[in-house]
């Protein structure tokens, strides 16, 4: 556990701020701690009383007799860094910082922050907020927040970067009887994120799944590397909000917190395990079939129904979800219609019909669970007159006993009436929701994490022993002494050669006899292109001209090409004409590379050519942690693929040059923060090889 061993189980615990007055902050602290069996020493500290809630109480915490490994800090802001700096003083380990008042209300709480920040730094105090409500863990057991009540036992860690989010799950949860190993509202983060907290819960022997509200992530990298190995232990699920425009505004006012790129959060979440829900109820419909069920085997669903109109929504969304509806073997539809009325449904949903009562159901949930070709089950009741849902709840919780492997979880239609049945599910642990949607998006949830640790830890970063990083310093160095950000195209191609991606050969000319000479050097045809930093557009402005095959024509293109940018741009910097060999036509692609503030360069690749916009058909990964695996997946997710393995009799691409080029990218753009954009576009893929035709590069 690490950097929080005794964080949520400190042998004394210190509330500073505490008070005797009802309805204080500093008074439900101290209410909760003793109401929450905490089995440590309480030191309430505050200068004025002795005693508070029956505890003897102390007027500063150097005063407090025995060591403290927690402080809980409720006093006003201004108070706040003194109290902290005598809890260095004293050497105890943790603080929980309550107080408001930071780097959410702007520059002078978030220089206030600061200074919190750099005293629990000098005394190698670890923090959770400021501006937080707290934490409680219910195995040791613990409330030090100010919270309403206490979280019920439970399995499922939470944290929330909102407080106000915390206290409501928190209410609503007692209410259906879900307990949490532990919840700790992040508040400001200004200290221990999500990311310490995640790490401490995967390792945490009571807490089966984790479940995060987050604003935003604070340090993507740490992120990224300490999820990664999080979710092979346990499931994480995130919602993350602020994902709309007005969404993330509000997020940044809201904790300060700077939103990042959604599609980022989206790749970054992909690519190590985390399950992202995209609503509160989500988190919990998510959380609770983590915390009750079992990993299916597969993807195929079996549907159990007394009414048909349920079923064929919960089919519909197996399909849209991902999954499958199993096909029964042929013993168990002979078995089904043996048993059940002539009308019934026997393929998948199977229908026991509107009068189906608990014995019909039984029978037919055993048949289904039986199956070899079921990996989970999705019981749905409607409530008619003559539905028996107690009793048929009975007999689902006896066939998940017999059935551990296979989750079940019931769908159970209605309101009064299905009540009893609710509360039996609940108390046996089957998630059980009110319509089949839920139920379907939990498998399909389970499946995914499945599959996702079945996937082996093909944890090992690309590496490219032949790159030349020198060369690339070099071109870099020269750019920027030319005083440029933008890679002239002869240069970009010589950074992606000394990365061994294959560029097309060009050279810049600067006379006319200086193109021929290149083009003789490269072979015929050749295309000649303008090459400006200024001019983006080059075809706009007519500088390129192809299919070039003799020394006249390239004579004749290169002034005609020098006197149409004169002509239409005349104060463009024209550093020359690009001599380019003509390479032949392959499958056009795009790989280029987009940087995100939180998680760092993303690679993207896909169909590419002049309809990259329209089409947008490309698909994204984090260079950070790139894996051939990773890569492949990529490239598999795009439609281009499909042209790719050989579209209506064309040969298929070298998808291992592929994937060795965007692999290449991903290395070059690690290995150099200072390129802000790269944008290959078209990349010919071959047969054999691949050949990068027009690449941009720049830097900052
Ligand atoms: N050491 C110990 N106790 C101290 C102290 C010190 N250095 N300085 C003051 N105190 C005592 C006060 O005397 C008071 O005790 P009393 O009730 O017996 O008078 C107690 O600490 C609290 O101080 P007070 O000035 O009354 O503050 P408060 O209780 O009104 O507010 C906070 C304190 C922390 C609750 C408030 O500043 C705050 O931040 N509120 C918002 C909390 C929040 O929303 N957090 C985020 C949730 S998402």
């Amino acid at each position: 556990m690490g950097e929080l061993t005794n964080f949520y189980n400190p042998t004394a615990v210190a509330i500073v701020g505490a008070s005797k007055k009802p309805g204080k902050v500093g008074n439900s602290i101290v209410k909760n701690m003793i109401e929450s069996g905490y089995p440590g020493k309480i030191y309430p500290v505050n200068p004025k009383d002795s005693e508070i809630e029956g505890l003897k109480a102390y007027p500063s915490v150097t005063a407090i007799p025995g060591p403290v490994e927690l402080a809980v800090l409720s006093v006003p802001a201004a108070k706040v860094v003194e109290a902290a700096r005598e809890c260095g003083e004293k050497g105890i380990p943790y603080l929980v910082v309550i107080t408001a008042g930071f780097k959410e209300i702007g520059k002078e709480g978030l220089d206030l922050e600061k200074e919190l920040v750099a005293t629990c730094r000098r005394y190698g105090m670890r923090m959770l907020g400021p501006n937080c409500v707290g934490m409680a863990d219910t195995h040791t057991p613990i409330n030090a927040s100010f919270t309403r009540n206490s979280p019920l036992k439970g399995d499922i860690a939470f944290l929330s970067q909102s407080g106000a989010t915390l206290i409501a799950i928190l209410d609503w949860s007692r209410s259906v009887g879900l307990g949490f190993s532990k919840m700790v509202s992040l508040g400001n983060k200004g200290d221990l994120s999500e990311i310490e907290f995640i790490a401490e819960a995967a390792a945490d022997p009571y807490t089966r799944v984790i479940a995060c509200y987050l604003e935003d992530v604070a340090d993507g990298a740490r992120f990224l590397d300490v999820v990664r190995e999080a979710t092979r232990k346990k499931p994480v699920i995130i919602l993350k909000s602020g994902t709309s425009q007005a969404g993330a505004q509000a997020a940044s006012s809201h904790t300060g917190a700077l939103a990042g790129s959604d599609l980022a959060y989206d790749t970054a979440f992909r690519q190590c395990g985390v399950i992202r829900a995209r609503s509160l109820t989500e988190l919990f419909e998510l959380a609770i079939a983590f915390s009750r069920c079992p990993v299916p085997a597969g993807k195929r669903v079996a549907i159990v129904t007394n009414s048909g109109g349920p079923g064929i929504v919960a089919t519909d969304n197996v399909e849209a979800r991902g999954l499958t509806m199993a096909r029964f073997t042929r013993e168990t539809i002979d078995e089904l219609r043996a048993g059940l009325p002539a009308e019934a449904a026997l393929y998948n949903p199977v229908d026991v019909l509107g009068d189906g009562k608990a014995d019909r159901y039984r029978f037919a949930m055993e048949k289904v669970l039986a199956d070899p070709n079921v990996d989970s089950m999705v019981v749905l009741m409607c409530p008619t007159a003559v539905a028996q849902p107690v009793e048929t709840t009975r007999a689902v919780v006896e066939l998940q006993k017999q059935y551990p492997g296979k989750p079940i979880l019931g769908g159970y239609l209605g309101g009064e009436s299905m009540a009893e049945a609710v509360q039996l599910m609940a108390e046996a642990g089957i998630p059980c929701f009110t319509f089949p949607e839920p139920a379907i998006a939990a498998i399909s949830g389970l499946v995914n994490y499945g599959q996702f640790r079945e996937m082996p830890g093909d944890g090992n970063e690309l590496s490219y022993p032949d790159v030349d990083k020198r060369a690339v310093k070099a071109i870099f160095y020269d750019v920027i002494r030319d005083n440029r950000l933008v890679l002239l195209g002869s240069e970009a191609a010589a950074v992606a050669r000394a990365y061994g991606i294959s560029a097309a050969p060009v050279s810049l000319a600067t006379t006319p006899d200086e193109a021929v000479e290149e083009a003789q050097k490269m072979g015929y045809p050749v295309v000649l292109k303008v090459a400006s930093p200024k001019i983006l557009h080059k075809t706009d402005v007519g500088g390129v001209k192809v299919g070039l095959d003799s020394p006249e024509a390239v004579r004749r293109a290169f002034v005609e090409i020098m006197e149409n940018v004169n002509l239409l741009l005349p104060e463009a910097v024209v550093y020359g004409i690009e001599v380019q060999k003509m390479m032949p036509k392959g499958t056009e692609l795009i790989i280029g590379m987009t940087r995100d503030v939180q998680f760092g360069p993303m690679i993207a690749c896909g169909l590419g050519g002049i309809y990259v916009n329209l089409l947008k058909d490309v698909s994204f990964r984090l260079a950070r942690g790139l894996t051939r695996r990773e890569i492949e997946n990529m490239l598999a997710e795009t439609k281009a693929y499909t042209l790719l393995r050989g579209y209506r009799g064309e040969k298929p691409a070298d998808l291992p040059a592929l994937v060795d080029a965007i692999g290449r990218t991903a290395r070059l753009v690690l290995d150099f923060p200072e390129i802000n954009e790269i944008d290959i576009n078209p990349v010919f893929a071959y047969n054999q090889g691949l050949s990068a035709l027009d690449i941009k590069i720049t830097i900052s």
